[in-house]
């Protein structure tokens, strides 16, 4: 009778210290993005567990992944781990650190702990984003070009590709062509040969890209750009015979800027560099220069192998006569104020002369009289008579 008591009371506290068991995988199916750590949970118990009585084990397609056992956790890889404290509480879920596409699969969690023994399956997917690219080649307007779209490096295979103008769908797409990438993951590409129509040289055009790494769709949007041939002027107009001459050609109005030049002679290409008959060569590099302003400095730099500074040769900009028009008006102005010049210095040294020239006749007299007042002043001398004050000699005009 006292035995049964003492055995009823073990009972009853290893009841209370076990707690219940009840086995449960809440999530039977887990997605996660690649190199992501995600949990599995699997849970057992409710309340406080003796870890020496329990056995877990966690198989990957039936491997073994890790083991904890009587206290003992055997792990098989380092991305795989479980927690002591949280199996103490019941809490079996395994931690799958950095996963990668081969980490897919039935994942078996196991606990035994006497007399209860459950097991419980989750299925784990992977998912890669696609890294998508629009490209979308120059058109011709009424003629057709191509549309494509890339989604790079996603898992799983599953994806769709539809093509937009504007919010409407185009007609007639086909399925992407699938390709599969030596690291498990694939690659889609979508062409659509489209023909643009109706002038409108500015449509929008999109990608929508959905797939199972994303819950809301990837749209990709790009307006169409149109070619556009450029008018062409050459100079010089005529070719004069042995005479060193600069021919240009100007292309205007092209779209875009990737037009190829060249000039040619009975069908070869013309070089920019001719070699001449000394052995040395002769290189000319000519610019269209459509404008500049006072404070640009233009020159020509020569870099050359072999030596360490460039050449440089500057060509000085000279501001204001922007047109011939004023030119020719400026011309007329300088010519007009140099010709008032001409005329006022010509008559200036006129009048200098007719001025010098009565000078001239003035002080001739007056040396006269200077020398007549001399003999009077030696004759004051003499006769005692004081000379005459020269402050009151009027000065010479
Ligand atoms: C189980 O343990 C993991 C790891 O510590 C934790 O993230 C998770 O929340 C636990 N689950 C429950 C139900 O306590
Ligand atoms: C598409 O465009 C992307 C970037 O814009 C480029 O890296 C890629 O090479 C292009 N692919 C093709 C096939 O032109
Ligand atoms: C094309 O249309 C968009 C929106 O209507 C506008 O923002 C953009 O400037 C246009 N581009 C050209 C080149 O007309
Ligand atoms: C142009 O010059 C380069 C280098 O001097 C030479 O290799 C090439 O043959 C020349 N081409 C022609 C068409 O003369």
């Amino acid at each position: 009778m006292r035995y049964m008591r003492k055995l009823f009371v073990w009972a009853m506290l290893l009841y209370l210290v076990a707690g219940e068991f009840q086995f449960s995988i809440p999530r039977p199916e887990v997605t996660a993005p690649q190199h992501s750590d995600v949990l599995l949970p699997c849970i057992f118990a409710n309340s406080w567990i003796e870890l020496k009585d329990v056995l877990i084990v966690w198989r990957h397609d039936n491997t073994e992944l890790i083991k904890f056992d009587a206290g003992q956790m055997n792990p098989t890889s380092r991305r795989v781990e479980l927690f002591v404290n949280e199996i103490e509480r019941g809490n079996a879920s395994l931690l799958l650190k950095d996963v990668i596409i081969s980490d897919e699969g039935q994942y078996e969690c196991g606990v035994v702990e006497a007399p209860n023994e459950e097991y419980g399956i989750i299925k784990f997917k992977v998912t890669v984003a696609p890294q998508l690219f629009l490209n979308v080649s120059l058109f011709v307007m009424d003629q057709p070009g191509m549309l494509e779209c890339h989604a790079e490096g996603f898992y799983p295979r599953d994806i769709s590709i539809t093509w937009f103008r504007g919010a409407t769908s185009l007609p007639s797409q086909e399925a992407p062509q699938l390709q599969s990438n030596p690291d498990g993951t694939f690659s889609a590409l979508s062409a659509y040969k489209y023909t643009p129509s109706g002038g409108t040289a500015n449509e929008s055009i999109s990608c929508r890209v959905d797939h199972n790494s994303r819950n809301e769709p990837w749209v990709k949007t790009t307006r169409l750009k149109f070619r556009r041939r450029p008018s062409i002027t050459v100079t010089s107009q005529v070719l004069e015979r042995n005479k060193e001459q600069l021919v240009t050609c100007r292309l205007d109005g092209h779209y875009p800027d990737d037009i190829v030049v060249t000039w040619m002679r009975n069908g070869k290409a013309l070089n920019k560099s001719e070699l001449k008959s000394d052995g040395t060569y002769v290189t000319t590099e000519s610019f269209l220069l459509t404008s500049f302003n006072e404070k640009d400095e233009i020159y020509c730099l020569v870099e050359q192998e072999g030596f360490k500074d460039p050449l440089t040769k500057i060509i000085p900009i000279k501001m204001g006569a922007d047109n011939p028009q004023n030119t020719i008006t400026a011309l007329y102005v300088i010519v007009v104020i140099l010709l008032i010049l001409v005329l006022a210095l010509l008559s200036g040294v006129i009048f200098l002369l007719r001025r010098y020239r009565q000078l001239l006749a003035q002080e001739g007299k007056q040396t006269q009289e200077g020398a007549n007042l001399l003999t009077l002043s030696d004759r004051g001398k003499v006769t005692g008579k004081s000379p005459p004050d020269p402050s009151d000699s009027t000065p010479l005009e």
